[in-house]
């Protein structure tokens, strides 16, 4: 994503107040990137806008909620580069597939449509060489999925396998 230094490029992260996506956000920023997180708790956000030397920006957003993330494209405007982090509670969402509920597989393609609300948003809005990366997991280039029907993937393997799906067609669309 970053072989040129994002100087000046607006990279916005959605799941950006924790983990892999405000690690991101704090690499992007040292590089001189214009930063816009997004995810549900304020609180979180704020303590991480804060954290985060350079030009930062926060908004609360739920990616599940189609409403709240054209209100929050509306606020961003422009971009260059977009980064998907976001997943609630995966962890608590394995089990084997005999004994996986449907609402917890339900709950695992949360992953899948929150992706698609965003890319879909955002695509429109996206400047000549920007990219979108949706992170995933290692387990979807290891067909066919022992979690599925072994262990701890359940739920969320669903989602990250309709991930993998959505980022084959986005990668036709978007440019
Ligand atoms: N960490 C690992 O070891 C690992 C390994 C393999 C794959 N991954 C993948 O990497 C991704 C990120 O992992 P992580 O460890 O960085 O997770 P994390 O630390 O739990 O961060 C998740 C972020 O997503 C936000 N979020 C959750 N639901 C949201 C929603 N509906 N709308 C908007 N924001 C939402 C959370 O903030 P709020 O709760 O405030 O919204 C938080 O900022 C995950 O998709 C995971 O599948 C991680």
């Amino acid at each position: 994503m970053y072989e040129q230094y994002p100087v000046d490029k607006k990279v916005v992260l959605v799941g950006g107040s924790s983990g892999i996506g405000r690690a991101v956000a704090q690499e992007a920023a040292a590089a001189g990137a214009h930063i816009v997180l997004a995810s549900r708790n304020q609180q979180r956000l704020e303590e991480a806008r804060q954290e985060i030397l350079g030009h930062v920006e926060a908004f609360t957003m739920d990616m599940l909620d189609e409403a709240s993330v054209a209100t929050f494209f509306e606020q961003v405007g422009s971009l260059d580069h977009l980064v998907i982090s976001a997943v609630a509670d995966e962890t608590k969402l394995g089990a084997p597939i005999t004994q996986l509920s449907t609402a917890n597989a339900q709950r695992g393609m949360e992953k899948f449509w929150g992706t698609f609300f965003v890319a879909r948003a955002a695509a429109s809005r996206m400047n000549a060489g920007g990219s979108m990366t949706f992170v995933s997991s290692v387990s979807i280039f290891n067909p066919p999925c022992p979690n599925l029907v072994g262990g701890y993937g359940g739920g969320y393997q669903l989602g990250v396998l309709g991930l993998k799906g959505i980022t084959q067609a986005a990668t036709y669309v978007v440019y």
